[in-house]
């Protein structure tokens, strides 16, 4: 992976897998660092720029990305993450802003390389393009278990789309796939317990930004 370009902002992604709770976690602490005068931006992938929001349609609801090889996908995540890089988030970075991230590389990472099985290497230079050296300061990887994750989303009773509608082994190889990832990059993922309540978690999610934000 390419070098981390130094900007005066702070940039952090927050990963999981599906019902692990991170829309719920990033609006707690964009919530808790703008009451305290932080300019945040929450982003979201695939998506948030009119060609992300474009593929992502694709991807999850257009009955023409039904057919789509895992090798048609992976380029489609990394042509949405190369718009977003450069029309929106080094231009915030650069600016002194808060950004984060719901999903960036290491969803590439995980869905494509190591749950659809595409070769490692291949989606590794995918993704060093795709940022061009812009990674996150922080990635919180917000861990639970598939039996809960699974029964959070069967809970809200709303049609899944097309990842959520995957067997139950492919959320165990999302989740193990993560917790690898964050074993080999520990100085940039932190791995936080998200079957606590939300309020400790949003804790705990609290202090490691503090902490990181302290070391810089
Ligand atoms: P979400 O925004 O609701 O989390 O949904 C995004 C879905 O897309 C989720 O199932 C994970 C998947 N995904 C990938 O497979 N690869 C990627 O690079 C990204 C960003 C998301």
């Amino acid at each position: 992976m390419s070098e981390n370009i130094a900007t005066p902002g702070f940039f952090l992604s927050f990963e999981g897998s599906e019902g692990c709770g991170k829309s719920t976690q990033i609006g707690l602490l964009a919530e808790r660092l703008e009451k305290a005068g932080q300019r945040v931006v929450v982003l979201r992938e695939p998506g948030s720029t009119s060609a992300g929001e474009a593929i992502r349609h694709l991807l999850q609801h257009a009955k023409e990305g039904r057919s789509l090889t895992p090798e048609a996908e992976l380029l489609l995540f990394a042509a949405s993450r190369a718009q977003l890089v450069r029309e929106k988030i080094r231009p915030l970075l650069e600016a002194g802003g808060f950004v984060i991230l719901d999903r960036f590389l290491d969803s590439t990472t995980v869905y494509q390389g190591l749950a659809r099985g595409l070769p490692e290497a291949a989606v590794a230079a995918v993704n060093a393009f795709a940022i061009g050296g812009t990674l996150p300061r922080l990635t919180v990887l917000l861990d639970v278990d598939t039996e809960t994750a699974w029964a959070r989303i069967h809970a809200t009773g709303r049609e899944l789309d097309r990842m959520e509608s995957q067997p139950r082994e492919f959320y165990e190889k999302v989740r193990q796939g993560y917790l690898g990832l964050a074993g080999a990059h520990p100085e940039r993922i932190a791995v936080v317990n998200a079957a606590l309540a939300p309020e400790a978690v949003h804790e705990e999610i609290f202090k490691l930004v503090e902490e990181r934000r302290h070391a810089l």
